[in-house]
């Protein structure tokens, strides 16, 4: 009798973008593939290249399949310089609705950074605040830029914030403004913040301006547990919060939206090293660990994870951003071969 393999197929876009995007997506579709992971990969186009093909960066083609998948993983895109293009990221994120943007930051093994106990996650609403790109020139001497806030953007990243908290098992809840000075934007954000609160009484929170927030993380972050911020300083903050763990080559992210999300890599498409061969696939396949568990692949994910800190643990085979001298495809493999003896 034939059996039936019951476990579920996953369909999910793949942008494997400009720079060293191609090499890194191939080394991460490979550890998901060896780990038993059932993914239809559905590649698309986005950034340079599919300018060149579609003359377009983001192409109607690349939209749809996000909307049909609801999910994607997605590689850096060079951003041409000068030309007036819209970032593909923030068009992604507005199209989508990706109010979200999580970035957990905690220590990897190996990694000597001046703190060995970080671990906290920065929570960032992705859709308002300067990000909206309302500026209009008042004179030749005068840009007036809008910082644009509403209550549904604030309710709802503060509501996610919390949310996540309790399905990740985390204790703490902060918000993070500049609420002295931004008395109506950051102050709602702030008041809507306190409201929600209210349905979450299990959660511990607290309240720190944007300015001390940055130097209590330089001096001691292990206080910081889930972080929840409007756009301008979550982006800031996070790529500080990055340089905590050991920088942007290992930082992942997620852009979440009502039904919709899209996991990728914090650091561009390095023209620099493309090609090479030497790029560090990390920051990639941590965020796709988070797309693993939010499709609900939970096993495969911790698999994944504890593979890949065995090989920085023992430091034989790693890249060489990471001080080591292994190509992308030997630190890849040696992830598989952990894999396949766990
Ligand atoms: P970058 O992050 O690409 O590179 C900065 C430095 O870090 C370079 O020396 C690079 O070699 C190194 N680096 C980055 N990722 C690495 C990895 N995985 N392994 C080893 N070394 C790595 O930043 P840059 O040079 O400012 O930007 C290059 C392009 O990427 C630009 O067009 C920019 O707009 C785009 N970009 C795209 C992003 C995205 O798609 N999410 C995010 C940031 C930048």
């Amino acid at each position: 009798m034939e059996i039936l393999n019951l476990s579920k197929i996953h369909n999910i876009t793949l942008i494997d973008g400009d720079g060293i995007g191609p090499e890194i997506t191939e080394a991460v579709v490979k550890i998901i593939e060896a780990a038993g992971v059932k993914i239809n990969w559905d590649k698309q186009l986005a950034g340079i290249r599919a300018y060149e093909k579609y003359n377009s960066v983001l192409p109607d083609e690349t939209i749809k399949s996000i909307e049909k998948n609801k999910i994607a993983l997605k590689a850096p895109i060079t951003t041409p310089i000068g030309t007036g293009f819209k970032s593909v990221n923030v068009q992604l994120r507005r199209h989508f609705d990706l109010y979200a943007n999580v970035r957990p930051s905690k220590n990897i093994p190996s990694i000597k950074t001046p703190f060995d106990n970080v671990d906290l996650v920065i929570v960032r609403e992705n859709t308002e605040d300067i990000y909206a790109g309302i500026e209009n020139v008042i004179d030749n001497d005068t840009i007036h830029g809008v910082k644009l806030i509403t209550k549904k953007g604030c309710e709802r990243i503060c509501k996610f914030a919390f949310d996540y908290a309790i399905k990740n098992n985390r204790k703490k809840v902060g918000v993070v403004t500049k609420a002295n000075i931004s008395k109506l934007a950051d102050g709602m954000f702030l008041n809507t913040f306190r409201e929600v609160l209210q349905n979450y009484p299990q959660i511990e929170t607290h309240e720190i301006l944007v300015d001390n927030l940055c130097m209590q993380l330089v001096q001691n972050p292990s206080q910081f547990d889930v972080l929840v911020m409007p756009n301008l300083y979550g982006d800031i903050v996070s790529d500080l919060c990055a340089g905590l763990i050991g920088g942007l080559g290992v930082a992942q992210s997620a852009n979440i939206g009502y039904d919709c999300a899209i996991f990728e890599a914090v650091h561009g498409s390095a023209p620099d090293i493309a090609n090479k061969g030497i790029a560090n696939p990390t920051g990639l396949l941590r965020s796709a660990v988070m797309m693993l568990n939010y499709i609900d692949e939970k096993d495969s994910a911790k698999k994944i994870e504890n593979a890949l800190f065995e090989v920085m643990k023992e430091g034989k085979y790693l890249t060489k951003d990471l001080g080591g001298s292994a190509t992308t495809k030997e630190f890849s493999e040696e992830i598989i071969k952990k894999l396949s003896v766990n």
